[in-house]
């Protein structure tokens, strides 16, 4: 596979996104206008990774308002004919060191076994400890929603943000 190459999305790669999401067939799937606003706000806490000049995965995150050195990793998609070339992680890595954020959160599903895997693997990396908690509960949920378990990380090693010392020195916020 070819190399990957990151950068921000553009308003213009909001409808690539909910096109990946979607094609997902796992995402919760949000509406277009969600993706467009994503892009628009939350463009320096999410990313999407090309190869050869196509679009092949994308993160989407926020720095919680109340903890905004928690970097709360909304969606994470991987097209299907890229996936478990490590690309998800790779995503990862280069989103939290971008970030210079000493911690993540993300929520996944039981049946979510990658996923599961994914931010396990990050943890690992990282040598940062991982809690898991149930954060939303089916009775919360109007529609039988299967429980979000809530994934602390941190506090992340340096590594991360060592792997790209020029932003880990100016900070994106
Ligand atoms: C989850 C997803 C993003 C992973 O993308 P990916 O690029 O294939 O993941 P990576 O290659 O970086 O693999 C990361 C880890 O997960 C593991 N993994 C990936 N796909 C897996 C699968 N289908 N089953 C079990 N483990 C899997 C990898 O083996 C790797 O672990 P390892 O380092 O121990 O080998 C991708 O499967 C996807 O888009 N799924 C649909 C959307 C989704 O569920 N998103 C996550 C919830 S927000």
């Amino acid at each position: 596979m070819s190399e990957a190459t990151f950068r921000q999305p553009a308003v213009s790669d909001g409808q690539t996104l909910w096109q990946m999401a979607t094609d997902s067939q796992v995402l919760d799937v949000n509406t277009s206008y969600a993706y467009l606003l994503w892009c628009r706000d939350f463009a320096k806490t999410s990313l999407i990774a090309e190869i050869d000049g196509t679009p092949a995965g994308f993160v989407t995150g926020y720095l919680r308002p109340d903890e905004p050195e928690i970097l709360m990793v909304w969606q994470v998609a991987v097209g299907a004919g890229f996936q478990q070339r490590g690309l998800a992680a790779t995503m990862l890595d280069e989103l939290a060191a971008r970030c210079c954020v000493q911690g993540v959160e993300t929520t996944v599903t039981e049946d979510n076994a990658p996923s599961n895997r994914l931010f396990t693997r990050f943890a690992e990396r990282h040598g940062a400890e991982l809690t898991r908690t149930a954060l939303f509960t089916p009775e919360l949920y109007p529609d039988g929603h299967d429980t979000e378990y809530l994934y602390r990380i941190g506090p992340l090693g340096p590594g991360a943000a060592a792997r790209v010392p020029e932003l880990a020195a100016a900070g994106i916020r």
